[in-house]
């Protein structure tokens, strides 16, 4: 059976949790493999509202199965929130959800060194990246220092304590001395806290690697859920405006332990337009009553943090790269519908930096900084797409648009069309 990964191909928020929602039905196993609770994913069906930051979108699916892999930095406290809403809404995870035994925990004292240090980049540079405060960047670093905690260590909750007690010196001197911020947090409190959360979370711990590889021998069909986007990746992204992971498709692998070449199917997500939560450049950026309207529209509000998200037209330099970078087979489109109401729409289809016309992503953010946008007009079409049940029923002036997006995209196939939030309105092709 063919597994796929789902990516991201922006800045993160394209749709990601819909896409994941309509391919789970014909998918067995949903498997988050990198990032944390800064991932805001939403989903609706028959109007019901569900946002996950840590649990796999795939699980308001009856009967899938859902894992958390060992590159997702687990944040433990959050994510038992999610499965109280989720039992509270009728919901039942028994024997469904399994966490990997080697995933870093996500700890309250990486919150407090991701605000803090925010607070200090702030105050004297002026410039902070615009994190989402839950610790991705704390907490991946400890993993590569090699100082984290993983969710496996609460196995042994005596361990846990020692490992837990030794960090959490260390992170209250940083936090003080380095900082010089408070360090809110009491250390008995927060071991009794966890001898609960241990009580909750050890039943699901697994060597999900061996059981992914496994289920895939048995035929079972994998889908991969990515978290945030390609441009927040850690080496690809607009360093250091990103997140503290892989983001782009090179991680599916690390992050499940499932073997690349068992990944065959590599899906885009791409939104009709552009958009960025946190700071960094974006040269698409729309300052003017377009960007107001794609903003309300769009509904582009972070499902984490609540911030607005910056909203841009759509930018196929920037679209270019994710294809290369990540090498999809398949694109499927999204919030095609929050443009029925535009009379003119645009597509930036080069960049002019420092005078020179050039069509290749600059891979330094400095000079990505000095991109203005070169663009293409389309006129819209200016109807609703409600009773659009087919590619070819779409508005004339919708599949210009997008023919023409396609081909900047090296004409990669388009699997799915979005044409609003809920699963009921989606052009499957
Ligand atoms: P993710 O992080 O990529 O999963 O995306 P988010 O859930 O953070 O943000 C996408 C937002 O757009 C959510 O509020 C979705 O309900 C909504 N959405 C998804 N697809 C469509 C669509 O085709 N049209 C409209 N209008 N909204 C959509
Ligand atoms: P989903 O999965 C959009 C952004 C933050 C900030 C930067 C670093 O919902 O698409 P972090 O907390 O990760 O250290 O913040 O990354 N960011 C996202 N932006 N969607 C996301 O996830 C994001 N996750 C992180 O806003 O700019
Ligand atoms: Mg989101």
């Amino acid at each position: 059976m063919a597994n796929s990964a789902v990516i991201g191909s922006q800045w993160g928020d394209e749709g990601k949790a819909k896409v994941i929602d309509y391919l789970s039905e014909k998918s067995d196993i949903v498997v988050r493999y990198q990032g944390g609770a800064n991932a805001g994913h939403t989903v609706i069906v028959d109007g019901k509202k569900f946002v996950f930051h840590m649990v796999p979108s795939g699980i308001i699916s009856k009967d899938k199965i859902c894992v958390i892999g060992n590159g997702v930095v687990f944040d433990a406290e959050q994510f038992l929130c999610e499965i109280d809403e989720l039992a509270s809404r009728g919901i039942d995870i028994e024997k469904r959800l399994f966490v990997s035994d080697i995933a870093h925990l996500v700890l309250p004292y990486h919150k407090i060194i991701d605000i803090a240090r925010e607070e200090m980049l702030s105050k004297e540079t002026g410039t902070k990246i615009g994190t989402t405060g839950k610790g991705i960047g704390p907490a991946y670093s400890d993993k590569s220092v090699r100082c984290g905690i993983r969710t496996g260590d609460l196995l042994d909750f005596d361990l846990f304590v020692k490992k837990f007690s030794e960090q959490y010196n260390e992170k209250k001197k940083m936090t003080e001395q380095f900082y010089g911020k408070k360090f809110d947090l009491s250390l008995s409190q927060t071991i009794e806290n966890y001898r609960n959360i241990a009580k909750k979370i050890t039943p699901l711990l697994t060597d999900t690697a061996y059981f992914l590889f496994e289920q895939d021998k048995k035929g079972k069909k994998l889908l991969f859920e990515g978290a945030q986007g390609t441009f927040l990746d850690i080496d690809h992204g607009t360093y250091p405006f990103v997140t503290s992971s892989n983001t782009s498709v090179g991680s599916v692998a690390a992050g499940s332990g499932m073997a690349a070449s068992k990944i065959s199917e590599i899906i885009g997500i791409v939104k009709v337009y552009t958009t960025r939560v946190g700071n960094g450049p974006f040269p698409t950026e729309l300052f003017d009553e377009d960007g107001v309207n794609l903003q309300t529209i769009g509904g582009e509000k972070g499902a984490t943090t609540g911030r607005p998200r910056r909203c841009g037209w759509f930018d196929s330099v920037l679209l270019r790269k994710s294809v290369q970078l990540n090498g999809f087979t398949k694109l499927a489109i999204t919030k095609l519908d929050v443009l029925n109401t535009f009379k003119k729409i645009k597509i930036c289809v080069k960049y002019e930096i420092d005078g020179k016309i050039t069509e290749q992503f600059p891979s330094c953010v400095e000079t990505f900084a000095k991109a203005k946008p070169i663009y293409e007009e389309f006129d819209g079409w200016q109807c609703s797409l409600d009773n659009c049940k087919s590619y070819d029923s779409l508005p004339k002036n919708a599949k210009i648009y997008l023919n023409r997006l396609k081909e900047l995209c090296f004409g990669v196939d388009f699997c799915m069309v979005s044409i609003g939030p809920d699963r009921s309105q989606t052009i499957g092709m």
